[in-house]
Order: structure tokens, then C-alpha cells, then sequence
């Protein structure tokens, strides 16, 4: 297409924008042109302003200055108004606006059906679910109720419910930070088809990978700047890490020395909760770093939560430090040592109209207090210097937690867990939204307290992350420990273990 041309072909044009916070900067001079029917990718570290980017082009935050227009096909017809973008692009957003007492299918279609359901149109509803459901390939119950899902499930209805629209736009905020690899991998073909279809995507993701794959375009925003901006073809990975973050990364995981022997702290014998955890044995050392791998709906984190007291042990006995360990609760857990950061920072974590220092430090106060040796300012100082340690680019820790940017949430729930160390540190999904650099230095900060004598228990669905980051990997599926592998064992040995198959043709082995 001659250059001359590419103006027509424009469908939102992003020129000069300013977003501002008080007197932070999120955008900075922004400017982006996204063509129709591409997919255009934002990349960025936490903070870096893709989100905010995104809330602009949908027309849900408007421009402190600058504008956003979208050219109709009609190239007379330009459109510029919130109203207008609101009605035009559908958000697929890393916060998961969701009734949880409706149903999978009723929330697919909120937004795009009247708001009384009347006989006919509940089975319009039903064929049209299940018409979406088969050209995705998406495995969900349209009459489940969305509160009872799991976090990847409740994904797949946020982004069912942006197809369901007629949107034109379809900006996807990190859409595949909770699904599997199969279940991305079935996003992108339907990305595909539908750009061939002459949707066009805005694509927010910190899996450099997939953004190669499936986008045109990218713009990689810095610090609320545009740092590079071109054809994806004319990129690759490790130049787009450094224009993300101004340097480049030599080592992601963490060069582990071998865990001291000695006794575990944590013996699991023969537990069992429900169907979904059955008959689990395991073991983990002070200094260990015990990685859990398995696809959703393995299990896994309906163990941690066995482990924790949140979910009842029908069978089976749990020892801490050799004493009979029967936790009623996560909080029972946290006073006997033993701490999780979930898998849902949302619903199970963060309380997020409180500050960033009050989430961090409210758990510890009790003790701190009783200990009588933390002066006041003191947490705070502990606060906010672990967070730097984990490259919290926010605006300090008196803020709410729920204006953070979604990576920098994370980074809160983890500084929590390590403000003092615990016995053993359960972590669900350790950096699902976290940018490539913050996500070395929280693999360095999970090594540095192994080393100091925490037993820690990794459970990914990343199978790059358990195998880089643990000294030993326990395979799960269906509720069982199906097998257990020794660091450096090939991914493609540890999927066929989680699948319960032979490994598909799309991985390759590590080695
Ligand atoms: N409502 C708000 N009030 C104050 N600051 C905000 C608000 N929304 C966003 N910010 C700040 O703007 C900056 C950009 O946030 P944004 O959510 O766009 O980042 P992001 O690139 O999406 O990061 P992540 O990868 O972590 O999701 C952050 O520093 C964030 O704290
Ligand atoms: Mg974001």
C-alpha cells in the first residue's frame, strides 16, 4: 500500500495526548494511528500508560489534551466524541466487570441485549451464546453463574462479551494473563479471523511472543511516551524489551544454588478436598522453591487453598515444623507462617480502597505491635523500599491500591507476603500482568528469601516460569501429583505430564 494512502486506511487516529493524574503524567504526547482491520499492539513495563491508552481510545477517560478521532469507512464521516468511541469500541479490560450472580451467558450479552429478559429473548440469548461459544471454541457452561468460575473462565467471558457486541474496535487489555497457553492460542486464530473479517484490535500484552504473533503494529510506550513505534515485522523480542525498559536483559531466572538438606516444614500426607484435590502428598524444605505445574482445572489452586484452611480437608494430615497443622482459614495460616499470594488479586487480595502502605502492612500489625518494636513511619519505609525493589513505578504508598496499575497490584500482594518472612510462601500465578522487568527482579526476590530459609511453593501455569524458577516440579492433573520432575527437566516432558499426552506440536522442548 503506497504511503500516501495509509491515511484512509486509518480507523482511530490518536494525535498529541495528554493524560494526566494530578500533576503525573500517565500519557505524555502520545500519538498513534491504528489501522483497520489490523491488530496494533501496546507494550509497555507496569505503569507505562497502555492501560490509560486504552481507556482513551474506547472513549471511557477523556484527554487532558489532544484528541482521538475515528474515521468512519465513509472517509467523509470522522467521529470524535467519548460518546461516539464508546459506542463504536468494546473493552476487553484487566478488571473483570462482572455480576457474578448472572449467567455466563447473561453477562456475554450485557450491554448488547435490552435489560429485561423476557421468554423469547432468553432463547435468543441461549442460540446466540451458543452460536459465539462454537466459533470460538470457548469450553463454558452458558448457564453457569459467573461468580462460581475460575479466573481464566471469567476471561473468556469478558472477551465473549466484547465479540458479542458489533463493535468495531475491540481494545484487549491483557486478555490471555489468565488463560492457559491452549486457550491464548485459541484467541489468537479468532483474532485472525475476525481481522480478516475488518475488525480492528487494540492488543495490550506483556507476552512478547504472542505479540509477535498476532500483531501488525506496536507502539511501545515508556513512562507514558512512545519509545518505539513501527511494523512488527521489523522487531523482535529483545529490541522490544529495550525500548520497554530502557535496557536490555541479559538472564530472566535467578542462577539458584541447590537448597541446604534438612528437614521439610511442610509435609502433606494423603490430603484430599472434594474432586479437585485427591489424595496429595508432598514436602517442602526451608530454602526450597517446590514448583506446581497443571493446566486450570488441575487442581492446583484448590490446593493451595487446602493449604491454606480456605477449603476443608476431607482426608489426609498437614505438619508444620513437625506439629499437627489443621488451618481453619487464611488468616489461622498467616499466624502459623504460612502465607499466599492468590491468584485473584481482586476478589481474594487486595482491599483496594485502602492505601497502598495499609495493604501492605494491616497483617503485620498485630504481630509488629505485640513485638513492640516497629516504629510507625517504619513499616511504611519497609513498604515502599521492597516495592522498589520490585520496580513500583506508582506514585508512592499513601495512594488507594485500586488506582495502581495492574502489574503494580501484583507487586503489593507479593510485598505484603515478604515484609517479614514467612514459613512457607504459597504464591498462585507470581507474575500474571507483571512487565518483563519487574518480573526478573521478582524472581530474584523469590530466590533471595528461599536463601534466606523461606520454603516456597510456585504455582504457574507458565511452564518457562516453574521450570526456571523451582528446584524440583510437581506435576498435576485432575487433582492428583501425577508426577515429579528434577530442575532442568524439559518442558516438553513436564506438558505431556500436565496434559496427560503427548506434547502438541506447537511447544518446543527447552533443550
Ligand atoms: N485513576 C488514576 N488515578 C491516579 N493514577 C492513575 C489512575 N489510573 C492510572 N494511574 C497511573 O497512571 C500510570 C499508568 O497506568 P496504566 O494503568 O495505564 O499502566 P499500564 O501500562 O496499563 O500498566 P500494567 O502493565 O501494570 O497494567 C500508573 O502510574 C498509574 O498508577
Ligand atoms: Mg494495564
Amino acid at each position: 500500500m503506497p504511503d500516501s494512502h495509509a491515511a484512509e486506511h486509518v480507523h482511530i487516529d490518536v494525535r498529541d495526548v495528554n493524560v494526566s493524574f494530578g500533576a503525573f503524567a500517565a500519557l505524555d504526547q502520545v500519538s498513534v494511528r491504528i489501522r483497520r482491520g489490523r491488530v496494533h499492539a501496546l507494550v509497555g513495563e507496569n505503569g507505562a500508560g497502555k492501560s490509560t491508552l486504552g481507556k482513551v481510545i474506547s472513549g471511557h477517560l477523556p484527554a487532558t489534551r489532544g484528541q482521538v478521532t475515528l474515521h468512519r469507512e465513509n472517509p467523509a464521516e470522522v467521529l470524535g466524541s467519548a460518546g461516539h468511541l464508546r459506542a463504536r469500541v468494546a473493552v476487553v479490560d484487566q478488571e473483570l466487570a462482572l455480576l457474578p450472580a448472572r449467567s455466563v451467558a447473561e453477562n456475554v450479552l450485557l450491554g448488547s441485549l435490552p435489560s429485561r429478559f423476557g421468554v423469547a429473548l432468553r432463547a435468543a440469548m441461549r442460540s446466540r451464546v451458543a452460536t459465539l461459544l462454537e466459533a470460538t471454541g470457548f469450553d463454558l457452561d452458558p448457564d453457569a453463574p459467573v461468580g462460581a468460575l475460575r479466573v481464566a473462565d471469567r476471561q473468556l467471558v469478558t472477551i465473549l462479551r466484547a465479540f458479542a457486541t458489533q463493535a468495531e474496535v475491540i481494545v484487549m487489555d491483557e486478555p490471555t494473563a489468565a488463560l492457559t497457553g491452549r486457550e491464548s492460542e485459541r484467541l489468537l486464530g479468532v483474532i485472525d479471523r475476525m481481522r480478516a473479517d475488518g475488525r480492528t484490535f487494540v492488543y495490550v500484552s506483556h507476552f512478547l511472543g504472542e505479540v509477535l504473533e498476532i500483531a501488525d503494529d506496536i507502539t511501545v510506550l515508556k513512562d507514558g511516551q512512545v519509545t518505539w513505534q513501527g511494523d512488527a515485522s521489523a522487531t523482535n523480542q529483545d529490541a522490544l524489551v529495550a525500548a520497554m525498559l530502557g535496557r536490555s536483559l541479559v538472564t530472566m531466572f535467578p542462577d539458584r544454588q541447590p537448597p541446604p538438606p534438612g528437614d521439610p516444614v511442610l509435609v502433606v500426607e494423603n490430603l484430599t478436598s472434594g474432586p479437585e484435590v485427591q489424595d496429595v502428598s508432598l514436602a517442602v524444605r526451608p530454602g526450597e522453591i517446590l514448583g506446581i505445574a497443571g493446566i486450570v482445572g488441575s487442581g492446583r489452586s484448590e490446593l493451595a487453598h487446602t493449604l491454606l484452611g480456605a477449603r476443608r480437608a476431607t482426608r489426609g494430615t498437614m505438619r508444620l515444623n513437625g506439629q499437627l497443622y489443621r488451618p481453619n482459614g487464611p488468616t489461622h495460616a498467616w499466624n502459623r507462617g504460612v502465607r499466599i499470594v492468590p491468584e485473584s488479586r481482586r476478589d481474594q487480595g487486595l482491599f483496594l480502597r485502602h492505601t497502598v502502605h495499609r495493604n501492605v502492612t494491616l497483617p503485620h500489625l498485630s504481630a509488629v505491635s505485640r513485638a513492640g518494636c516497629l516504629m510507625p513511619g517504619a513499616g511504611r519505609t519497609m513498604a515502599a523500599d521492597l516495592l522498589d525493589r520490585m520496580d513500583y513505578r506508582g506514585s508512592g504508598v499513601d495512594i488507594p491500591v485500586g488506582s495502581l496499575s495492574g502489574g503494580n497490584q501484583q507487586k503489593v500482594l507479593l510485598a505484603r507476603c515478604l515484609l517479614s518472612d514467612p514459613n512457607v510462601l504459597i504464591i498462585d500465578e507470581p507474575t500474571r500482568g507483571v512487565d518483563v522487568g519487574a518480573r526478573h527482579s521478582i524472581y530474584t526476590l523469590i530466590d533471595e528469601a528461599a536463601q534466606r530459609g523461606v520454603a516456597v511453593i510456585v504455582i504457574s501455569s507458565e511452564l518457562e516460569e516453574v521450570l526456571g524458577l523451582a528446584d524440583r516440579v510437581l506435576a498435576m492433573r485432575g487433582g492428583r501429583i501425577v508426577r515429579e520432575f528434577a530442575k532442568h527437566a524439559s518442558e516438553a516432558a513436564v506438558l505431556s505430564a500436565i496434559l496427560g499426552a503427548e506434547p502438541t506440536a506447537t511447544r518446543k522442548p527447552s533443550n
